[in-house]
């Protein structure tokens, strides 16, 4: 036997085992798809990945067939993939310098307009849109601003309606607030609950919560401030511009985007949008 041959019997074994994982997870992406219409198909590969060999762990089957077909067959561990797959992770004044500038240079702008409406694409819980609400009150815009609020995942969105978040984040999100140029106590916003603390109610009376997905679902409004953020970097190339095809359709002319702190707009959408901030993914329609 020729020396090389076992090592590229090896290296051949370790390029069919990845082909053939490949195909398995297309074949679950493809099957979610056709059984339930959640579309994670165009998802970022590698993050996919990660979920499902993860799933493939905690519902302890051998394969990402046996995955798909264990999906395709109990309701609830399919619902249990789709909360796998839509990564919740949020907090209050998420990048404070974010919510800084956007009070700096946003705030006077949307000043001019006689109401305003705003679209947190991608919401989670509802803590950015809370935020927001606390922002807007404190520059007195809330008043005449509409904002919609909106998620894949409707488990998220009853939460975010609740608007109860454990206590243990305070702290931390007092110290975003702060750093974000809140003007009152953080400690004004809620009171505090048995099992966390509930934020004011009249900081949701102006929000409507509604599932949208962004990957099948069209355009709702017409806005003049779409914020979708650390949403976009678990989408493909492919899908992010479809995404801002999406938002390019649904702002105003002028109207605000702003993205998550690792996002950008790509080339061909650069023509549309001129810099707020780029640090700040802070960008204006123009074309
Ligand atoms: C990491 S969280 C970001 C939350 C918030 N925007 C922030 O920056 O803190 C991503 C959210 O995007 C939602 N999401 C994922 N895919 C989506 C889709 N196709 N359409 C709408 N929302 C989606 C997830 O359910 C999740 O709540």
């Amino acid at each position: 036997m020729d020396k090389a041959e076992p090592e590229m019997y090896a290296s051949q074994k370790d390029n069919s085992s990845s082909t053939l994982e490949k195909l398995e997870i297309e074949l679950l992406l493809q099957g979610v798809y056709d059984w339930c219409g959640y579309d994670f198909r165009e998802y970022a590969y590698n993050s996919i990945r990660r979920r499902v060999l993860h799933l493939v762990h905690r519902e302890n089957v051998g394969t990402i067939s046996q995955l798909l077909d264990r999906v395709l067959h109990d309701p609830d561990c399919l619902r249990r993939l789709i909360e796998d797959f839509t990564i919740n992770v949020t907090e209050m004044f998420r990048d404070p310098l974010f919510f800084r500038h956007f009070r700096e240079k946003v705030v006077p702008i949307l000043r001019t307009y006689p109401s305003i409406r705003i679209w947190h694409a991608g919401c989670s819980t509802g803590e950015e849109v809370y935020s927001m609400a606390i922002l807007l009150h404190e520059e007195g815009l809330y008043e005449k601003t509409k904002i919609y609020a909106t998620d894949i995942n409707t488990t998220v969105l009853k939460l975010a309606k609740g608007g109860i978040f454990s206590i243990e984040h305070m702290k931390k999100y007092t110290s975003n607030y702060l750093k974000a140029g809140g003007k009152q106590a953080f400690s004004d916003y809620y009171t505090v609950v048995n099992n966390g603390v509930k934020f004011d109610s009249f900081l949701t009376e102006n929000v409507i919560f509604a599932q949208h997905n962004l990957v099948t679902d069209k355009s709702f409004n017409e806005f003049h401030v779409i914020l979708c953020r650390n949403v976009l970097i678990y989408f493909n190339k492919e899908l992010q511009g479809k995404v801002h095809d999406l938002f390019h359709e649904s702002l105003g002319m002028f109207g605000i985007l702003g993205l998550g702190d690792k996002e950008s707009i790509s080339k061909h959408h650069a023509n549309y949008y001129e810099p707020i901030n780029v640090q700040r993914k802070l960008y204006r329609k123009v074309k």
